[in-house]
């Protein structure tokens, strides 16, 4: 590049033209009745009291057998459409999130799509897990302004993690069966993350904004894959078969999580991209009017906002209803705020997200 000088100055890793994306649409869909805290404590040695104090959830969605992200997401994003005015015809891009796929292959993406009727769309899964949604804010930016043609990315966050749960028989969770010793204190080995997640789906349609200095108006991402044990699912194709009778005893299509290490990177590294992004934007943190940060433990979400000297009233809260959806929450919390008026036009936004991989960044986007 002519007169380019390499090396004086740190470059910049993500910052977007003013006027780009703006959040047309939003819906959400949560699976059946909640379970409550004293449900889980059927299953497995936990307590109500135990959960509530170290992570602020007081219950959690279950799909039902047979319902994958793909079903979860599909209400979602029907209601993303209706809410923006928009049909399946003008969806030009699908952005799926999530670390719970319907299938090993294919993605959930293209199964979204399927049911849609968005034939021939193209789909494209994330799997940055609970930190998806700044990928995809970033992603969809670019894809709008790759090609004048494209009008609407659909974005979406689904998860089923009940697949994953550590109990069997889910009549003991419902209260119609006891549960069985050997099984009870199977469960309980993984309480710690069983008790977190929660099932449901977000979507987002994502467009254009003709308002000038509206859009995303910078990205701080990053990645380290030396931290991966400390979440993750070990079963997969470095093991042939890649399914085995041993793996399932072993417990390997569950997650394994080291949650103080998780919690630990979450406090120190999330102040630290909310702090990037903001200079990037050139804003300083009390000209953001919203923190919309997932909701994995509201301990993390406080603890974050105290490092950072934040107003309580500024980082929205909805762990308590939901539990930790993963790459659901943020959209879920979006729908939220924009049904009861809380997001409005002209409000700047900082997105802040961490999960498995690890993953994590903030996004900063003027409303
Ligand atoms: N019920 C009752 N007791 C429990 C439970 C439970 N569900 N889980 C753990 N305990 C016990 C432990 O056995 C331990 O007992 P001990 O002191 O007798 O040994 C005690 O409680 C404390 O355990 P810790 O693991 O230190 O509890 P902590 O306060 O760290 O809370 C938690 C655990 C909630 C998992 C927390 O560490 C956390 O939220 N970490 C972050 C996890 C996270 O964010 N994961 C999602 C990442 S996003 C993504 O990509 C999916």
């Amino acid at each position: 590049m002519p007169g380019a000088v390499v090396g004086l100055s740190p470059r910049p890793r993500y910052r977007s033209a003013m006027s780009g994306i703006t959040i047309v649409g939003s819906g959400r869909y949560l699976p059946g009745a909640p379970y409550t805290n004293d449900d889980l404590a059927r299953v497995m040695d936990t307590s109500d009291e135990w959960i509530r104090q170290r992570t602020g959830i007081e219950r959690r969605h279950f799909c039902p057998d047979g319902q994958g992200a793909s079903d979860l997401a599909l209400p979602a994003a029907r209601q993303a459409l209706e809410s923006a005015g928009r049909t399946i015809e003008d969806v030009d891009y699908i952005l799926f999130n999530t670390m719970t796929p319907d299938h090993i292959l294919p993605g959930s993406g293209p199964l979204l799509g399927a049911k849609l009727g968005c034939h021939g769309t193209p789909a494209l899964d994330i799997r940055t897990q609970c930190a998806a949604m700044i990928y995809s804010l970033q992603l969809a930016d670019a894809l709008l302004k790759s090609d004048a043609r494209m009008r609407s990315v659909l974005v979406v966050g689904a998860e089923a993690h009940a697949g994953f749960m550590p109990w069997r028989d889910w009549r003991v969770l419902d209260g119609s069966e006891r549960a069985d010793p050997r099984e009870f204190e199977q469960a309980t080995r993984h309480r710690d993350f069983a008790v977190i997640f929660g099932d449901g789906a977000g979507a987002l349609l994502i467009e254009r904004s003709s308002t000038p200095g509206t859009g995303l108006l910078s990205v701080d991402l990053h990645s380290d894959g030396r931290h991966s044990d400390e979440l993750s699912i070990p079963a997969g194709f470095r093991r042939r078969p890649y399914a085995t009778a041993a793996m399932l005893e072993d417990a390997e299509f569950i997650p394994r999580m080291n949650g103080r290490e998780v919690f630990r990177h979450a406090v120190s590294k999330l102040p630290q991209t909310v702090r990037a992004a903001c200079e990037r934007a050139q804003v300083s943190l009390d000209e953001v009017d919203w923190f919309i940060a997932h909701q994995a433990n509201d301990r993390i979400n406080r603890l974050v906002r105290e490092r950072l000297g934040l107003p309580a009233e500024k980082v929205p809260s909805n762990i308590a209803n939901y539990g930790n959806t993963s790459s659901a929450t943020i959209p879920i919390l979006v729908d939220e705020m924009r049904r009861d008026g809380r997001l409005r036009p002209g409000q700047l936004v900082c997105f802040l997200a961490l999960g498995a991989g690890l993953h994590w960044g903030a996004a900063i986007m003027r409303f």
